[in-house]
């Protein structure tokens, strides 16, 4: 770090910054000239990530809260505006997933699945609009699983498919603004979300888990949290300054074939 000045002087949150995608993003964020907002539900990997950003020289502030918990968010966005002065870019990246077909599906699950991806998604939405200014933007995180369906996973790829639409919703009524919203829908990215469900594919066998999986990629291989956080970056740029409302999918061409 730093690597670049794409994001120079933007003040900009990633939820779910504590793992995974959202790491990858914070990390690349900062080294890109953004001051971050690490936000997660847990205090540790919050301060995991800001530790890491801080050590490339970067500039990085924990924030924690749980995003399906409106006034945690409200709290968590307010803080990072006072001690920043603003708020350019939100990306709505908490999630997570939720096992078993509709015939199976357990209701708390079920209602957790949606209330970290979707309500959260709104909830965190909400809070930065009180703060961004005209012309920024938000990026919401949905999956392969919004556009086909993948066995097992009922709660999740509903939940994600609410996202698609909810973020053709904002990219509507926030055009006024300026402010653009897209949606990222990633194929399968090794991270500790994705293990338990490679692992239930392979009945308890990882590697299998993982050779089930890998057939569905022409690309031969899973995404890295690298590659959705470059497609982020893009969409947070002025490079995408004509995009919103889009749905990109970074996922190796599983949704091609
Ligand atoms: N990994 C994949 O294959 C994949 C594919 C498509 C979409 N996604 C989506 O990408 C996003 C990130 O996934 P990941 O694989 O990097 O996950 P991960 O489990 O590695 O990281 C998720 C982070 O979100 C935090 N988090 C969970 N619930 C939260 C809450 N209620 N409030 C705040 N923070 C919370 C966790 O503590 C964790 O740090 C999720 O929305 C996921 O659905 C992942």
């Amino acid at each position: 770090m730093p690597t670049g000045e794409r994001l120079a002087g933007k003040l900009a949150v990633v939820t779910g910054a504590g793992s995974g995608i959202g790491q990858a993003t914070a990390l690349l964020f900062a080294a890109e000239g953004a001051t971050v907002g690490v936000l997660d539900v847990s205090t540790d990997a919050a301060s995991g990530t800001v530790t890491l950003i801080d050590k490339e020289g970067g500039a990085a502030q924990a924030l924690v809260a749980d995003v399906a918990r409106a006034e945690e968010v409200e709290a968590a966005l307010g803080d990072f505006v006072a001690a920043h002065g603003g708020l350019h870019v939100l990306y709505n990246n908490a999630g997570v997933g939720s096992r078993g077909s509709v015939a199976v599906a357990d209701e708390d699950d079920w209602h957790r699945c949606f209330a970290v991806n979707v309500t959260g998604t709104f909830l965190c939405s909400r809070a930065a609009l009180r703060h961004m200014s005209d012309g920024g933007t938000i990026v919401n995180q949905g999956s392969v699983a919004a556009l086909v369906g993948i066995p097992s996973f009922a709660a999740y790829c509903a939940a994600k498919g609410a996202i698609v639409a909810l973020t053709r919703s904002m990219a509507v009524d926030l055009a006024p603004r300026r402010i653009r919203v897209n949606v990222i829908c990633p194929g399968t990215v090794y991270t500790p979300l994705m293990e338990p469900m490679l692992r239930a594919r392979g009945e308890g066998d990882l590697e299998l888990g993982l050779a089930r999986t890998l057939v569905k990629y022409p690309l031969g291989r899973l995404g890295s949290p690298e590659d959705i956080a470059n497609v982020a970056l893009f969409l947070v740029s002025d490079e995408a300054a004509f995009m919103t409302g889009a749905v990109i999918t970074p996922d190796g061409g599983m949704t091609a074939q």
